[in-house]
Formats: structure tokens, C-alpha cells, sequence
């Protein structure tokens, strides 16, 4: 089937070495618990700097993360700005998500948010690295070090992110990443949990792996099939040998946006270009725009649809879904204002700087008209 979209939202970067990692993995017949999972974990442990294990999604490593860390009640804290996933996984451990605001430029959390949305049943906090900005993560362990809470970074969308020297998801008391298709290096499915020493890690693989706490049929409290397959791990190790590459791709990409869109009235990058300091290295994990009425993304979306272009609803709060409405909450007034204004644009490394124009050449338009008519 060929793809519906002419110019789509994500795409993932497969190529020759990729294909040949998985064949490999195929001819040699051990398609579980081998070599393969062994190399990704050893490039993600040399690039966070500390032991982390691979599991089978971002979702699954959320849930090891909260369990491992003896979270299966109370409440925890993570930004209603992001993708539903986090939500998920703090109720799949039996806790309830408390939801904290967003600063207004970095779209992420920040000391001011987790202090308002602050209770006394609080037992972890999970920031989010939105779009791939980097929470300020040194300042949110010390504060939770001091209210005996741990901090899980969710950073599905930041592999590759840095602060100075520092790469994102070396500083929480667990971080973890996701590799679902859409994301800056994949394995069709996937996860990573860094982890803070190496005693969390094995309690961590022993969750992931049934219980299991050495060879043989050895088992020990309760425990998930949450591991990755040879396949993917193989995929994923020869993605990572790229990772930089395709981070400077999206950055460069990325940079052809905010220069295109800076002349069109009404719309604006977010989060702002600014809230990545000097030293920072962003994963862009997707180009996102603030339209300044929410009534323009519906029409705006059609005729982009209209034109082959996909895009994407990057993101709604997740307090809005049934299953959370009900959930405690701070006050989330730049949620509120701020995400049904959001709008992904595609960016992938496959783009090319050609349908970057046309992209924009046809927001351009389309808003123009949308301005006249309403
Ligand atoms: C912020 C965030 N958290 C969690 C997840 C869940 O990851 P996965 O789809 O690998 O379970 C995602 C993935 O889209 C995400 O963007």
C-alpha cells in the first residue's frame, strides 16, 4: 500500500546497515535475549553514563520505572501538556496522576508548576522533555530530594537532547525513551530505562523479565513480559550509530521553518526557538506552531490535508480524556490557551528543504484565506 500522504508528519531513516543488523539477526536464528540487545544496551549506558535496560515500549518503561521505584500509590505529578502514554502508566501501577501546568516558553515543567500542583500524597514526579526540550532536571532532583519524592524523566522525545556536556536522561532517579516510529531513532516498538545505580537497573530487567532474577527458572515478587526482541535491539543499535546525524538533519530542518514561517502574521514556533540555551542540543522531535486564533487549526488542517500534507495534534491536555478528567489537578491556564493552538508540521530526516517550502508556501495561503473569510 503506498503511503496516504504525500509529505507526512514523521518517517523513520532506515537504511542499508539497518536492514542488514536486522537480517542478520534473522539468519542467526536467536531472535530473543542475545547479542543484540546486549550492544543497544552497552551504547545507551556508555551515552547516559550509568547501567540502563531496554524494554519493550516507552509505556512499559514508565511502568517498570514507577514499580521499581516502590510507586504503586498516592499521586503523581506530571504535566497535562503531552501525550496521554504517561497518564497511563502512572494508573497502570495503581497511582493517580496529579496534573501540574507548563512554563509558557519551553512548554515544559518547571519548580514554579511542580509547586503548585505540590500535595501531600505525592509519591513521584514525571516530568516530560516536551518535543524534545529538556526539562530543568538538575533543579527538579534537587527538589524532590528534598520532599523524599523520586523523579522519573519521561524522555520519549529527547533521545539525543543535551545541557552543555550533559545528555538528557543522565540526572533522574530513572529516565526513559521510546522508540515507536515517530521518534528520533526507532525500533518499530522499544524502550530504554536509565537508571540511577545499578542495583534500580537490575531490579528493573528482573521486572521486565517476569520476575526473573537469574538463568534458569528462577523467580522473585511479581513481574511483566516487557522485553524487546533481538530484532528490534539490532535495529535500534544501528540506528544509534546515526543518532547524531540525525538529530544535525532535523535541526537543520528545523532552522529552515523558523525562517520561513518568521514572516507569516499570526504564527509562531513552539516552544520558543530561545527556550534551548546556548549550549543545548534539542532532539526536535517535531516542529510545532502556535496559531494565534484556535479557530484556524480545524480549516488550516483540512487544506493542508487537501494538499497531501499531514500534520498533527501535538498536543491535547491530556486532563481533557475521560479517563482523567476527574483527576486531581493544579489551575493549567497556559495548557489551556496554549494546546488547542498547537499544530505539527512534518519533520522527519527524509524531508527535503523543497516540501519545507511548499509546507509553508501553502499554511501561508491557506491562512490568508481562513483571516479573509472569518
Ligand atoms: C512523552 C511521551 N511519553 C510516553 C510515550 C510512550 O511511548 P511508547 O509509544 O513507546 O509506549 C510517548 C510516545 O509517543 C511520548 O511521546
Amino acid at each position: 500500500m503506498t503511503h496516504p500522504w504525500r509529505i507526512s508528519l514523521s518517517s523513520p531513516d532506515i537504511d542499508h546497515h539497518d536492514r542488514a543488523a536486522v537480517d542478520a539477526v534473522l539468519r542467526s536464528g536467536r531472535l530473543a535475549g542475545g547479542p543484540a540487545i546486549g550492544q543497544l544496551e552497552q551504547l545507551a549506558s556508555d551515552t547516559f553514563r550509568r547501567p540502563t535496560v531496554s524494554c519493550s515500549s516507552g509505556t512499559a518503561g514508565l511502568i517498570l520505572a514507577l514499580r521499581a521505584l516502590g510507586v504503586s500509590g498516592g499521586e503523581v505529578i506530571t504535566p497535562a501538556l503531552g501525550f496521554i502514554a504517561t497518564a497511563h502508566a502512572i494508573r497502570a501501577v495503581g497511582a493517580t496522576p496529579r496534573f501540574c501546568d507548563v512554563d509558557r516558553e519551553t512548554l515544559c515543567v518547571g519548580l514554579e508548576q511542580l509547586e503548585a500542583a505540590w500535595s501531600d500524597d505525592v509519591s513521584a514526579v514525571i516530568p516530560v522533555d516536551l518535543l524534545g526540550v529538556q526539562v530543568p532536571i538538575d533543579a527538579i532532583v534537587e527538589w524532590a530530594k528534598q520532599r523524599a519524592v523520586p523523579v522519573i524523566e519521561d524522555a520519549c522525545e529527547a533521545l539525543g537532547s543535551r545541557h552543555g556536556d550533559s545528555p538528557c536522561g543522565a540526572a533522574a532517579d530513572a529516565a526513559v525513551f521510546g522508540f515507536y516510529p515517530n521518534k528520533i531513532i526507532t525500533m518499530g516498538e522499544g524502550g530504554l530505562v536509565s537508571c540511577r545505580d545499578q542495583a534500580l537497573a537490575d531490579r528493573v530487567r528482573q521486572l521486565a523479565n517476569q520476575g526473573r532474577t537469574a538463568g534458569g527458572f528462577c523467580f522473585e515478587g511479581e513481574g511483566y513480559n516487557f522485553r524487546l526482541t533481538e530484532m528490534q535491539a539490532a535495529l535500534g543499535a544501528s540506528q544509534w550509530l546515526r543518532l547524531d546525524a540525525l538529530i544535525e538533519r532535523r535541526q537543520h530542518l528545523a532552522h529552515l521553518y523558523l525562517e520561513r514561517i518568521e514572516s507569516i502574521p499570526g504564527v509562531v514556533a513552539a516552544p520558543a526557538p530561545t527556550s534551548s540555551g546556548a549550549g543545548d542540543r534539542r532532539s526536535w522531535f517535531a516542529f510545532v506552531v502556535l496559531l494565534e486564533d484556535p479557530r484556524w487549526r480545524a480549516p488550516l488542517r483540512e487544506d493542508l490535508a487537501k494538499h497531501g500534507i499531514e500534520t498533527g495534534l501535538y498536543f491535547p491536555s491530556i486532563a481533557t480524556f475521560a479517563p482523567y478528567d476527574e483527576s486531581p489537578s493544579a489551575s493549567l491556564p497556559v495548557t489551556e490557551q496554549i494546546s488547542p493552538r498547537m499544530l505539527a508540521l512534518p519533520l522527519h530526516p527524509r524531508l527535503k528543504p523543497a516540501q519545507i517550502d511548499e509546507v509553508v508556501a501553502t499554511l501561508e495561503e491557506s491562512l490568508g484565506r481562513i483571516r479573509l473569510e472569518g
